[in-house]
């Protein structure tokens, strides 16, 4: 069987191990079920892992990814990842994470053509052509792309929001809606903006825009 391959089983054996000799109880109490507070909805990007890159366990967000970390109304995987979270989990935040050197948004912003794809990456192309006059502002490309790589997480946010799914849960009960930004290079998230309940639009925070 090839090296890397068997690696992952071993690599399952130590983990069970290591999880039941910390806490013997450990996997006893995860099988009872799940309360997370949070969902991520972030990019199928093997470098950025929802629980290493938060320092969270098994059991506390509620993962959907997908390419550049898009939120399609048409999406029923999403959709239905959204409905469960909110309605039977009962989440408190909605966590959208984008993340600098997006493959999918580098694919979209230099129109390279990649078949199937090409249709999930009209979203982000859709983002680029609302904010296309700000976006050719920025000279350097790198740091266009970045410009992006942020808007377009803003606009899913946005995109969430206008769900009939969160419009109903904001009649009830409070729910957040974040939009962050990773860095690849840094470990580091940047808090980009976020929507309350009740709120008109989005507050932009850039709070820790580190790269
Ligand atoms: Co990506």
């Amino acid at each position: 069987m090839e090296e890397s391959y068997k690696r992952l089983i071993d690599g399952n054996r130590r983990f069970a191990l290591t999880k039941k000799f910390e806490d013997p109880e450990y996997f006893k109490k995860l099988s009872l079920g799940q309360k997370p507070e949070y969902l991520w909805i972030g990019c199928s990007d093997s470098r950025v892992p929802a629980n290493e890159v938060t320092s969270t366990e098994a059991g506390q967000i509620f993962v959907h990814r997908n390419v550049a970390n898009l939120v399609v109304h048409t999406d029923m995987s999403m959709l239905t990842v959204l409905d469960y979270a909110v309605n039977f989990l009962k989440v408190k935040h909605i966590v959208v994470c984008g993340h600098y050197g997006c493959g999918g948004i580098n694919a979209a912003i230099n129109n390279q053509v990649n078949g199937i794809a090409d249709n999930w990456l009209l979203n982000i192309k859709n983002v680029y052509n609302k904010y296309s006059g700000e976006l050719q502002e920025i000279k350097d490309p790198d740091k266009r792309m970045d410009k992006l790589t942020e808007l377009n997480v803003i606009e899913q946010v946005r995109n969430i929001a206008k769900t009939s799914i969160v419009q109903k849960v904001w009649s009830e009960r409070p729910l957040h809606i974040h939009g962050w930004v990773y860095g690849i290079n840094s470990g580091l998230i940047s808090d980009l903006c976020v929507i309350h309940d009740g709120q008109e639009d989005i507050e932009e925070i850039y709070r820790y825009n580190i790269k």
